[in-house]
């Protein structure tokens, strides 16, 4: 059959498919995101004859105890789900020059240090520039090998010579296939190199570390592209000019996403933070009106509530979500009265960090209203809980061990959801305090 090549569109942010230009990609909504391409047609996928194809039973098929590699970071080890599984893809997404290179150099020195075979490829940097960097961090032992190189064909016969235990590939977006013929970083060469890196860590049982650039201009492909291919995905976050760092799961084949870990970026490196929760609630004033503490790693809501003289009051949310502060406030002017329309209003996840989910929502609403009214609340008091749109508190997932962290931290008093109150035991030390509603909450505050 002919071969030629066709113009594909494909939005650069989520890698959606047309076959015609569009203003807003119908996938993720994002505007202003579709790249045309050239790909080949017809490109030969290969086929294995049926003859050469078994078919299995489930009694049939071999399993062994999953193996993992540890990578002497707790917290990494903890988000991956127990360490690094041999033969598994590894995304490491986040903005650039958020320490995703600085995070996988210090994996590769611990790793190198336990005598196995590491292989670390950049297409970002030199090798000077990596030693540099490496300088900072400690001493390394010679089983890491680098290599400068983009070409992925090259990279296959490399690994295929050295047979590296584990492979770090710093960045995808860098990496680029000779029989694509698009420019490294555009879908088509992100899925292809992608593809291609996967059937090397499931056909020679390597683990592979694979970082992504997460891009605001859209330019080159960002790591959603690629989220569906990997095994795991993790993301690196947190506020470039404050020094902490957070890991997220947002995918794992072989783990739960629910794990964060936290580091801190010093002069020699990533560091674990031990106790994050205490970390977060550091500097917190006492005695303030507008200060809750929420829940999951304990974090600090702060919110100004104040007339406005607007006619359309302003309202900001950093680091939590606009649009579910606007909703929880209209949600206290209906369900309980309170005149929250006429208020400009101003919620602040202490400490630059990023909170989305709904468990916060107790905790936001309690800030708002304590800020409303100038009633300062407890401060060994916590709660957690989703509030709906009826004003009813909701239960979340993880109540003990949300309790748990609070009872920690030294905290007498936790106001929680009342449905999940009704599955837990006791807590020493620490009254546990269930709401079935807002109003409730609100009672519970205000004595
Ligand atoms: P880097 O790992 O290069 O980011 P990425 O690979 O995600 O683009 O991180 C670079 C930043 O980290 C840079 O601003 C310098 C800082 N840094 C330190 O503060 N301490 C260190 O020991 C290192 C190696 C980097
Ligand atoms: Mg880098």
């Amino acid at each position: 059959m002919a071969k030629g090549k066709t113009s594909v569109f494909f939005c650069q942010e989520c890698g959606y498919e047309s076959a015609k230009w569009m203003g807003q990609c119908p996938g993720c909504h994002a505007w202003n995101t579709f790249v045309e391409e050239k790909v080949e047609k017809n490109s030969p996928a290969r086929k294995r004859a049926a003859n050469e194809v078994t078919v299995s039973t489930l009694s049939q098929i071999e399993t062994r105890e999953e193996m993992r590699i540890t990578t002497d970071i707790e917290e990494l080890d903890r988000v991956l789900g127990g360490g690094i599984v041999k033969g598994s893809l590894v995304l490491v997404g986040g903005d650039p020059g958020i320490g995703k290179s600085t995070l996988l150099l210090q994996v590769c020195k611990n790793l190198s240090r336990q005598r196995k075979r590491v292989l670390y490829i950049s297409g970002e940097e030199s090798l000077q520039q990596i030693k540099i960097r490496a300088e900072r961090i400690g001493e390394f032992s010679e089983s890491l090998s680098l290599l400068c190189e983009t070409n992925l064909d090259t990279i296959h016969e490399i690994i295929k010579k050295e047979k590296p235990e584990i492979v770090v590939i710093d960045s995808i977006q860098t990496m680029y296939n000779e029989t694509v013929s698009s420019a490294p970083g555009s879908v088509s060469q992100v899925r292809e190199s992608t593809g291609t890196l996967m059937q090397i860590a499931k056909g020679m049982d390597i683990a592979i570390f694979i970082v992504g650039h997460v891009t605001k201009e859209g330019v080159v492909a960002g790591p959603r592209v690629l989220e569906h291919m990997v095994d795991t995905v993790l993301y690196f976050e947190g506020d470039r000019h404050a020094s902490y760092r957070i890991l997220r799961g947002v995918k794992n084949r072989f783990g739960s996403t629910n794990e964060i870990g936290v580091f801190e970026m010093r002069q020699d490196g990533l560091h674990e933070v031990e106790n994050p929760s205490e970390y977060m609630l550091n500097g917190r004033p006492k005695d303030a009106s507008g200060s809750v503490v929420a829940c999951s790693i304990l974090i600090e809501v702060q919110a100004l509530v104040c007339h406005s003289n607007l006619g359309i009051p302003r309202r900001t949310a950093a680091g939590t979500d606009y649009n579910r502060v606007n909703l929880l406030m209209a949600v206290l002017e209906k369900r309980v009265g309170l005149q929250m329309s006429a208020c400009d209003a101003y919620v602040n996840i202490a400490g630059g960090i990023r909170m989305n989910e709904p468990a916060i929502d107790l905790g936001i609403v309690l800030a708002l209203v304590s800020s409303y009214k100038e009633i300062a609340i407890d401060d060994k008091t916590i709660c957690f809980g989703e509030v709906g749109l009826s004003g009813e508190v909701r239960a979340v997932s993880m109540a003990e061990q949300r309790v748990a962290e609070a009872k920690k931290l030294g905290f007498t008093r936790c106001i929680l959801p009342k449905v999940s109150l009704q599955n837990m035991q006791p807590v020493e030390g620490i009254r546990l305090e269930g709401v079935e509603s807002v109003k409730d909450a609100l009672r519970l505050v205000s004595k």
